[in-house]
């Protein structure tokens, strides 16, 4: 596995592999990586020639006040990570790499970005577009591996693709799990022992929201409220927002039909965790 940390590296030795015929298979990360991501690097592996893994906390995508600073890192521990799960090569670019002058030119998808994540948090999926349009730009044609853990960022990725004609696939995968159901993700270590005791409770109550449903309930406002009703009855839980949608507009079907995902955001402490789930009606 090779670490290229310049933009200019990356682009001349990925052209040169499409150029042999290869294919090219592309992980964008914050670091930290753990075996969420891995699950994505494993995939790229199985289905593309040369894989490519990114590690940038992107500076765009965090609002005022948010965890930038904070956000956790350990390159050494990655590199290990990212290695076992087969990455080629790892691209881990600094911030003046990415952005050596002020960003005055940016991507933001409508409609998608403004509901739920992006209601709490108004910038970060512009900051998420931007950043990802980037990456696009200098990796090339590629197949892409997102999470589904992030479903709304999933969305606003592909209606990106899809507006912008970029030359990429965007492939979704499967939210890994701790064994008591605490979906994976770097945020996780912000978590004190009692707040990662109490955490399960988001993938419970979102469980519990797709039960009712396949039981036979049709009305949003009531799967809402089973769901915040749990969420709310853990002290150490806020919630954020518990909602059903449906899997594609997300916009609230009444009475609930079709593809359907219901998704959380809830702050235990200093972490705010998101999770999801997907039902069929
Ligand atoms: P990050 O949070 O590091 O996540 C990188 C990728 O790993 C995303 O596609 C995310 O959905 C996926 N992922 C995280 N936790 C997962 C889990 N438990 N199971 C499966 N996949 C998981 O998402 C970002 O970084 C950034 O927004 C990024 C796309 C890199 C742009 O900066």
């Amino acid at each position: 596995m090779r670490t290229i940390s310049t933009i200019a590296e990356l682009r001349a030795g990925l052209d040169g592999h499409r150029a042999a015929g290869r294919t090219v298979g592309f992980v964008p990360t914050m670091g930290y990586l753990h075996d969420g991501h891995a699950s994505l690097m494993r995939a790229a592996r199985a289905e593309t020639d040369v894989v490519v893994a990114s590690i940038f906390v992107n500076p765009l995508q965090f609002g005022a006040g948010e965890d930038l600073d904070a956000y956790p890192r350990d390159l050494a521990r990655d590199t290990e990570l990212a290695f076992r799960a087969g990455v080629d090569v790892l691209f881990t670019p600094t911030v003046g790499e990415m952005y050596p002058r002020p960003v005055l030119t940016t991507v933001s998808v409508a409609e998608v970005s403004e509901r739920l994540e992006g209601a709490t948090r108004p910038t970060h999926f512009a900051g998420v577009a931007t950043v990802v349009a980037k990456l696009f730009a200098i990796v090339g044609p590629c197949r892409a591996y997102f999470g589904a853990k992030d479903y709304q960022q999933i969305a606003v990725v592909r209606r990106m693709v899809d507006d912008l004609s970029l030359p990429v696939v965007v492939v979704a995968c499967p939210t890994r799990r701790e064994r008591d159901g605490l979906a994976m993700s770097s945020r996780n270590v912000y978590l004190t022992p009692d707040e990662r005791a109490a955490a399960p409770v988001v993938h419970t109550a979102l469980r519990a929201g797709v039960a009712a449903i396949t039981a036979g309930e049709r009305d949003p406002a009531a799967v809402q409220a089973l769901m915040a009703q749990i969420i709310e009855a853990e002290p150490l839980a806020q919630l954020d927002y518990a909602a059903v949608v449906d899997a594609d507009s997300f916009t609230v079907p009444q009475p609930l039909a079709g593809n359907l995902r219901l998704l959380a955001a809830v702050r235990f402490g200093r972490a705010r965790l998101i999770d999801n789930v997907g039902v069929t009606v």
